[in-house]
């Protein structure tokens, strides 16, 4: 190697250090103000970020991350499945408008598509085993025939709930019985295209699922080993269940597909287990195994991993729990919500150019009654309709006392309606306020502005407006049991669900 080959040696070095290598990030857009796309692929720049997945083909985050040079897994909802089975035409159309023109037209770097989101996932009792194992077929061929399938690989990301383990110990790890055909001829036409595997692996699940679950098993930090699988002691529920899937895909003669971590994180709010310090502990811990390279003792080459997620987004279903609307490193916003060392040493930036509503917030009046009758119905309209999730138990809000539960909602509502004249009425018990009403841990949120945004972009944004106004009731029910009530069935379509306990 002449002098120059060792300047470019060095060069690539410092490209290496200087970008966040083996993590990527999950950007998700269900949000009632999502984060303008330029300002999000700005903050995944600005914190060496290089690549990301996204749930589905949205244009306005696809068209941001052109020329980025973020490389980006691109997803295909579960709802496309049966579509995308049917004939390999519609395949072929979709490669076109959702990979091939954002590929040649805006400079993104897709480097993989994944079909499906968990469509094996127990609870969805069989709905999708028939279409995924086509529509996987199908975007292929359309991938061939766009001469696409040397750069676009193919993947299925799947819950971890598609292997077990019947004796407890990852050397006992299987695909699930029911699934077990199929799993095995999606992974060898994986492996015969060039694709791989993506599983989701959720240690807070675990915990949240099992009351038993012990706490520090579910971090990387724990000391215990309550697994210990012949000459293996494990003492991470993550490397125990990444373990599984080795054995697994071993015992059905795959030794060698590569895997990628699609989902991992720790949320914020929205459960007992789910504050600050916890997704800190979890979060840095995954940073740091991903720093040293480290793997799990059946397959030493780490996977790549993306962080689940970005920023938070309120309009999630809370099927799975309340804490679904929390997952972000970031606020809904993009600042920060902990501190992180990234895996090139750097730590988080936050996103910049975020442009806000006014300093305003609506509450309930001084005046007003706290047993007026028609309280348990507003706050049932103001929830139905914005984000109540930090109310719920072992929750940020938590502490907030009736008038304040009250004003929580009415606030989370008026910034939903972007402020507007009217949304902070409620039969006149309420009123808007500059004093920002946040205590502690609670924060009374102010909303992004959107239209301020579009403004200085001069261009069409997709439309922010998810929410619709219904009809008010006044039923009489208690102001605790309508929210309890409301936050536990909002239901909207999700993307993370349960992860399977080795
Ligand atoms: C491209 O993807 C989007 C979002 O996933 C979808 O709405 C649209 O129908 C797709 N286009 C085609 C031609 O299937
Ligand atoms: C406030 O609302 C939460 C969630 O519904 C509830 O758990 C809590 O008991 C309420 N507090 C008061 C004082 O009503």
């Amino acid at each position: 190697m002449g002098p120059n080959g060792l300047f470019f040696l060095l060069l690539y070095s410092c490209y290496l250090l200087s970008s966040t290598q083996g993590l990527g990030f999950n950007w998700g857009t269900r949000s009632s103000h999502p984060l303008p796309g330029d300002i999000v692929v700005r903050l995944l720049k600005d914190n060496g970020i290089n690549k990301v997945k996204l749930f589905e083909a949205d244009p306005q985050a696809l068209s941001a991350l052109g020329d980025s040079g973020i490389e980006v897994m691109l997803g295909i909802p579960n709802e496309f499945l049966a579509p995308l089975a049917s004939t390999v035409q519609v395949a072929e159309q979709w490669v076109m408008q959702n990979v091939s023109q954002y590929i040649s037209k805006y400079g993104v770097d897709i480097r993989s598509v994944a079909v499906g989101n968990e469509p094996f996932l127990k609870n969805y009792m069989g709905m999708f085993e028939q279409s995924t194992y086509t529509a996987l077929q199908n975007v292929q061929a359309a991938l061939i025939k766009a001469g696409l399938a040397r750069q676009v690989k193919i993947t299925v990301p799947l819950n971890s709930d598609v292997y077990q383990t019947d004796s407890g110990l990852p050397s006992g790890g299987d695909f699930r019985a029911d699934i077990r055909t199929l799993m095995i001829a999606i992974t060898q036409f994986l492996i015969d295209n060039g694709g791989f595997l993506t599983v989701n692996i959720y240690p807070f699940l675990s915990l949240y699922a099992d009351p038993h679950f012990p706490a520090d098993y579910a971090f990387f930090d724990g000391s215990a080993a309550p697994v210990v699988d012949g000459s293996i002691s494990y003492s991470n529920v993550f490397e125990a269940n990444y373990d599984t899937l080795i054995w697994t895909l071993e015992k059905n003669g795959f030794s060698n597909i590569p895997i990628v971590v699609g989902e991992i994180g720790w949320p914020t709010d929205g459960d007992i287990n789910a504050n600050v310090d916890a997704a800190r502990r979890f979060n840095q811990g995954l940073l740091d195994r991903i720093s040293s390279g480290q793997g799990t003792p059946k397959r030493t080459t780490p996977p790549e991993v993306y962080l689940f997620g970005l920023i938070d987004e309120d309009m999630k279903s809370v099927d799975p729990g309340n804490f679904e609307r929390h997952w972000g490193v970031f606020f809904y916003d993009g600042t920060i919500k902990y501190q992180l060392r990234l895996t090139d040493g750097r730590y988080l930036t936050p996103a910049k150019s975020v442009k806000y509503l006014p300093k305003q917030w609506c509450v309930l009046g001084p005046g007003a009654n706290i047993m007026d009758p028609t309280l348990a119905g507003s706050i049932g309209y103001a929830c139905t309709y914005a984000d109540c999730t930090s109310l719920g138990y072992g929750s940020t809000c938590n502490g907030l006392d009736a008038g304040g539960n009250v004003s929580y909602a009415f606030n989370a509502y008026y910034q939903t309606m972007n402020q507007k004249a009217g949304a902070c009425t409620f039969n006149n018990l309420a009123v808007v306020t500059r004093t920002d009403p946040s205590i502690g841990k609670c924060r009374f949120e102010v909303m992004i502005d959107i239209s301020q945004h579009k403004k200085a972009k001069g261009g069409p944004v997709v439309s922010s407006d998810t929410t619709r106004p219904g009809r008010d009731s006044s039923v009489a029910l208690s102001v605790v049991a309508v929210v309890v009530l409301l936050i536990s069935s909002l239901t909207r379509v999700h993307h993370a669900l349960i992860a399977s306990v080795c």
